[in-house]
């Protein structure tokens, strides 16, 4: 897109923009009842558009209309979820609530760039995950190529499956934390999909991992503000540190294991002051874990038999190194 998309944000109080809104609404809500929506009642449009106008005000719930050079586009409408919200809500999420492009500028781009306009909006609200429930004629496709996937899950209120999306993280901001009874708590829930379930914490107040005198020493958790996005654990041996980490489960398989990796060691390196070889341990099974770390610049040092933890089942492991100065 070339053009550059302009937002206001409503206010009761501008009724000339508040009728551009009402019309917009009605040409939506027109077409979601030709997609199968549950057909709105004769009256209540107008009573809703009122009720939606009325709750503009709080930081963080944004109704805005959008222009193109003058010309009112569509709309954006989405706000974080709080605990005391009404209705379905998952506190903390922005919640994607309406979306609206005229037909006659569609598939020129616009939604992309308003959903992009919305994506920061909620990110400068402190939420990086996001869910709505997708129209299943335009809407569908449409989040889905903005990076959306359907959970499987139903709206209780409006019946319709919900799709939700995590940002893309910004590593940099990302922090090795001391573990605190809050995310362990959190981390000792994380369940992982087969083959990898055999690293799932299956809720069990694991012994090491509930060892408080090793918060902040051995053990942590890597953090960007309240979402943990990694479980982090170190020990010395001689000159050499050896490591265990493990991904949130939502953020498995989806390409973050290499920057999670590098993050880990850079971390690690600054949190411990280690500037000498790190080495771990890798199930000679997961390849997915050895690629990752591969990746990031460890080396495969030599192959050992060893008890896979949970299962009991002997297996092959793969002892890999990073020699100081080798992270890529
Ligand atoms: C959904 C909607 C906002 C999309 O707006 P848009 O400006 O056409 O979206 P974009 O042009 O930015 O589309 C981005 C990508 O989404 C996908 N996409 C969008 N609409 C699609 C459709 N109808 N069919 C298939 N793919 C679609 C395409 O991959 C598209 O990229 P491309 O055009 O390069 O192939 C618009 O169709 C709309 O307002 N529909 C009616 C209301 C609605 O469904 N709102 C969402 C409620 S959940």
């Amino acid at each position: 897109m070339t053009e550059k998309i302009d937002y206001v944000q409503l206010y009761s109080d501008d009724l000339k923009r508040c009728a551009v809104f009402e019309s917009l609404m009605t040409d939506y809500v027109k077409e979601l009842d030709e997609h199968g929506h549950e057909p709105m009642p004769e009256g209540f449009l107008k009573k809703w558009v009122g009720s939606i106008i009325s709750m503009q005000g709080p930081k963080d719930r944004h109704l805005e209309l959008c222009y193109l050079g003058g010309e009112p586009i569509g709309f954006l409408y989405g706000k974080v979820d709080r605990d005391g919200h009404n209705g379905y809500i998952r506190p903390g999420w922005g919640y994607i609530m309406e979306f609206y492009v005229i037909p006659s500028r569609r598939r020129k781009g616009c939604g992309r760039e308003m959903y992009k306009r919305l994506e920061k909006l909620f990110k400068d609200d402190g939420a990086d995950k996001m869910y709505l429930t997708a129209d299943p004629v335009t809407g569908k496709p449409f989040w889905e190529a903005m990076g959306f996937s359907a959970t499987g899950e139903r709206s209780p209120e409006n019946k319709m499956e919900i799709y939700e999306k995590t940002s893309s993280l910004d590593w940099g901001k990302i922090k090795l934390m001391p573990l605190t009874e809050k995310t362990t708590e959190e981390i000792g829930g994380w369940k992982y999909e087969s083959p990898y379930d055999v690293y799932s914490f299956r809720g069990e107040a694991d012994g090491w991992l509930m060892d408080r005198s090793t918060w902040g020493k051995e053990q942590f958790c890597l953090a960007c503000g309240g979402r943990v996005i990694g479980q982090v654990a170190c020990q010395k041996d001689g000159e050499d540190l050896w490591v265990g980490w493990a991904m949130a489960p939502e953020l498995c398989g989806k390409g973050h294991g290499a920057e999670f990796v590098k993050r880990c060691v850079s971390e690690l390196r600054r949190v411990t002051g280690h500037d000498g070889r790190i080495m771990l341990r890798v199930s000679a099974q997961n390849q997915r874990a050895v690629r990752a770390y591969q990746k990031a610049g460890f080396k495969y040092a030599e192959t050992i038999r060893d008890e896979i933890a949970y299962s009991g089942r002997i297996e092959d492991f793969w002892v890999m190194e990073l020699k100081d100065g080798a992270e890529k």
